[in-house]
Parts: C-alpha cells; sequence; structure tokens
C-alpha cells in the first residue's frame, strides 16, 4: 500500500490505471476510520483493480463553530487500517494542496441539502459536495461507495454527480452499529461513558419507527410523535430534528407508501449525533 501526499502524484498515478484500462474504486474519508469506514472499504476492494482510500480533514464543510480543530485525528491507524484492509493507495493530502490561499469556486446543491442536517448546518453541504468533486476529479474513480449513515450526503453527492454530468458511479453501503446498536461514528468518541449510554436513544427510536411500520402503522405524524417522546424521555437528549421525508425528494411525507427516510439528529451534551432507516422498501 502507498501513502500519496499530493494532487500531482494521485493524478498520475489515477490518469496511468485509467490508460491501462483498470478500474478505480474510491472510498473518500475524513480519517479516524471505524468499522463503518471499513465496511466500505471491503465493499470496494473485490469490485475494482485499484482501491483508492481517501483521509482529508476537510475544514469548508465545518460550521465556525464547529468541530474543525478537535475532529479526532490518528494517521498511522488509520494507515494500518487501510493496509489491513487491503487498500492499494491512501491519498492524504494536506489543506494547502486541496485549497489555495485564495480558493473561491464552490458547489452548491440548492434544494436537497436545505432540510434536515443542512437547516442545522449552513454551508455544511456545499463543503461537502466541493471537496467530493474536487476528489472524483483528482482521483477519476469508477465508483466511489458512501455510507447510508449520511443519507442525506448520499442524496446530495447523488444529484451532483447527475446535475454535473460527473462519470461516476455512486454505491452506498448500510449503517454499521456498535453491538448495542450505536451509528457507528468518529463523533461517538467525544461520549462520556453517561453520554455513551443516552446516546442508545437514536438507535432504540429508529428500531420504534421500524416496528411501528411493521406494525402497520403508515401515518408519519404518529410515528414521529412516538419517535419524540421517545428521545425526550432521555435526559441529555436534546433533539434538532425528527424528519420523515420521500427517500428520493427529501420532501416531508404523511403517509409511508413509498421509500421513505426516517431521519433523526439529537445532541447528547454537545455531541451531535445521527441515525437513519428507510422504511417502505421492498
Ligand atoms: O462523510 C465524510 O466523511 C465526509 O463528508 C466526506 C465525504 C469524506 C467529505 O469530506
Amino acid at each position: 500500500m502507498k501513502t500519496i501526499s499530493t494532487v500531482a502524484e494521485m493524478r498520475e498515478i489515477s490518469s496511468r490505471a485509467r490508460s491501462l484500462k483498470q478500474t478505480i474504486g474510491f472510498v473518500p474519508t475524513m480519517g479516524f476510520l471505524h468499522d463503518g469506514h471499513l465496511s466500505l472499504i471491503r465493499s470496494a476492494r473485490s469490485c475494482c483493480d485499484l482501491l483508492v482510500v481517501s483521509i482529508f480533514v476537510n475544514r469548508t464543510q465545518f460550521g465556525p463553530n464547529e468541530d474543525f480543530d478537535s475532529y479526532p485525528r490518528d494517521l498511522s491507524r488509520d494507515l494500518e487500517l487501510c493496509r489491513i484492509n487491503k487498500a492499494d493507495l491512501v491519498f492524504h493530502p494536506p489543506q494547502e494542496d486541496m485549497y489555495f490561499d485564495d480558493y473561491s469556486v464552490f458547489v452548491e446543491e440548492t434544494r436537497l441539502s436545505r432540510g434536515l442536517c443542512g437547516a442545522a448546518r449552513p454551508g455544511h453541504f456545499k463543503g461537502v459536495t466541493s471537496v467530493v468533486c474536487k476528489l472524483f476529479n483528482i482521483i477519476q474513480p469508477d465508483f466511489a461507495v458512501f455510507g447510508q449513515k449520511d443519507a442525506q450526503q448520499v442524496r446530495v453527492i447523488d444529484r451532483m454527480v447527475r446535475d454535473l454530468n460527473i462519470p461516476v458511479e455512486i454505491r452506498t453501503a448500510p449503517i454499521v452499529r456498535e453491538p448495542d446498536g450505536l451509528a457507528m461514528s468518529s463523533r461517538n468518541t467525544y461520549l462520556s461513558p453517561e453520554e455513551r449510554s443516552q446516546a442508545l436513544c437514536l438507535s432504540k427510536t429508529i428500531s420504534l419507527a421500524e416496528k411501528l411500520h411493521s406494525g402497520g402503522e403508515l401515518r408519519a405524524s404518529t410515528i414521529e410523535s412516538a419517535m419524540r417522546e421517545l428521545i425526550e424521555s432521555y435526559s441529555m437528549a436534546q433533539i434538532d430534528y425528527v424528519e420523515i421525508v420521500d427517500s428520493g425528494s427529501l420532501e416531508p411525507v404523511e403517509k409511508i407508501e413509498a421509500p421513505t427516510l426516517v431521519a433523526i439528529a439529537v445532541r447528547i451534551g454537545s455531541t451531535r449525533l445521527i441515525d437513519n432507516t428507510v422504511l417502505g422498501d421492498s
């Protein structure tokens, strides 16, 4: 496995691989890898000749009061995990190689990114689409794998690729959970032991929605009320949103008749966590 730290070298290797008709698979990450990331790497591994994992904590997707500086980082552990999981290349550029001082061009999706996490994190998805577009241009992958945990992110990137005719296939891999149900996230490391146990309200709320739906409940308002009530029973949990939306348009629905995304964001102390499920998807 090789670590690449300049845009120029990464472009050169990708262009060479493409001229040799090799398939390039890509897993973008911000590092501090956990089993969720590793599941993306493993799912990509068997489908490509060259597997590239990027590790880049992207400043432009963090708001001014968010955790860019404190975001967990452990490059040597990440490199070892990439090696064990058979990545061919790790692309780990420095900030200054990705963003010139006078960087002034962004890619912005303007519809799907308005609600859910976009409402609480203005500018977040603009930072995500901009960096992912740059990474696609540099790495030129045939396909890229994203986690369903960031459901809105996947929809937004899918839309960017469609609307800008970017020749890359977007694949989604299922949420990976801790044995007790908590969805894996690099931000879980921020939780104190008490917060960690309160954080279980997210997966329990998602399971409740699934249970109500499989018991025949189709009314979004009924499911949403039950979800809110459960979260509110946890003393340290503060709801950011509980939303039941069409899985494609991300517009709110009244009844679950087509694939429907049930998504939540909850603050446990100062840590904001998200979770989701898709209902009505046969
Ligand atoms: O999901 C993430 O880790 C990031 O948003 C991504 C896609 C790597 C872009 O920085």
